[in-house]
């Protein structure tokens, strides 16, 4: 129940850590109350287990910390949090996944070598909260989302039709760029349809960057940054300025080509409902079939989303 209190915590703020990993945390006395809890502060302030100790202060004393990440065991712009579990006297952790960094991993045999009881679960929805940023710092590029928007005969296009799917999902999609660092297409959508790929008519603290793919050139006023160099180096340098995850919105030649390169994390497919009958299919040839590490469905609107996930770290 403690370990759900503490993952609810970050569902309800999923991005309170930004740029760094949002952690819940949840003290529990030796009776079985809670005794305190928080989440991870924005950036430079303190980390999830030190803002729910220091809540508790003297009754987490022979206590359970409930953490959704394993607590860090190094010192960045804070003390590593496994010396202040140890001073707080709590004798058991329980943590919901591993830290992914060989920088600040390490921390629950740290505990251990405390002489406290530690379980170090893996729990999928525990990685999922912080998935960007686990990809970001495992792989040092951003997690790449490939959105695509498909008729049920597969095609990106509906002949005479300016959208493909209706309100409710394109207002999801504006969603999910207010959600992201950045936001891409290839020059072959811009040469098309000129989008804007801002974020309308949903609250957003920061306008993603807006990418084009290719050689370009970029029609006057697009407000898009075009990349030219190869996928990978293009998106290693995304991710050594902070960009941590890219909606990659198409068109089909891009998304193959970052599914052949082994870049894409999520596939977001709407699927409206409607047979188009003519004009390009979702993705181009595939050198071998792609196996998916799992498959979800969602109405939205008069749409279904399709997610799929190719890999999780
Ligand atoms: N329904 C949807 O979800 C959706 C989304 C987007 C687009 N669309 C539709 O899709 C059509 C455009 O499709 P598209 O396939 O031509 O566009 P695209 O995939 O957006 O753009 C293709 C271009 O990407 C650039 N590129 C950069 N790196 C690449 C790489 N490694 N491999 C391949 N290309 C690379 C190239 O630009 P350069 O030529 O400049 O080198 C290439 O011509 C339009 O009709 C548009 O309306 C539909």
């Amino acid at each position: 129940m403690s370990l759900e209190r503490a993952l609810a915590l970050v569902d309800a703020e999923p991005r309170h850590g930004y740029p760094n990993p949002t952690v819940g945390a949840v003290v529990v006395d030796a009776g079985g109350a809670i005794v305190g809890e928080g989440v991870s502060e924005p950036a430079g302030g303190r980390h999830a287990e030190v803002v729910a100790l220091d809540a508790a202060d003297d009754a987490g004393r022979g206590g359970t910390l409930f953490v959704t990440m394993e607590p860090c065991a190094h010192h960045g712009h804070t003390p590593p949090c496994v010396g202040r579990i140890v001073a707080a006297g709590v004798i058991r952790v329980v943590a919901a996944c591993a830290d992914p960094t060989e920088q600040a991993s390490g921390g629950a045999a740290q505990l251990r070598r405390h002489g406290l009881e530690v379980e170090l679960l893996d729990l999928p929805r525990a990685r999922r909260q912080n998935e960007a940023w686990r990809t970001w710092a495992v792989r040092g590029r951003p997690h790449v989302l490939l959105k695509l928007a498909a008729s049920l005969d597969g095609r990106v296009v509906v002949p005479g039709r300016r959208w493909v799917t209706g309100e409710a999902a394109r207002r999801r999609v504006h969603e999910l760029r207010s959600q992201v660092d950045a936001v891409a297409v290839g020059m072959g959508t811009v040469r098309a349809d000129a989008p804007r790929l801002d974020v309308r008519d949903v609250a957003v603290e920061r306008q993603p960057r807006r990418l084009a793919f290719g050689r370009g050139p970029l029609p006057d006023g697009s407000g898009l940054e075009l990349r030219r160099g190869p996928l990978l180096a293009e998106l290693e340098a995304l991710g050594a300025a902070g960009v941590q995850s890219l909606l990659l919105e198409g068109g089909p030649t891009l998304a193959t080509a970052f599914l052949e390169a082994g870049l894409v994390e999520q596939l977001l497919v709407f699927v409206a409902p409607v047979l188009s009958g003519d004009g390009p299919t979702m993705l181009g040839r595939l050198a071998r079939p792609l196996d998916l590490a799992s498959l979800e469905l969602e109405q939205v609107g008069v749409d279904v989303l399709l997610t799929a996930r190719l890999r999780e770290d």
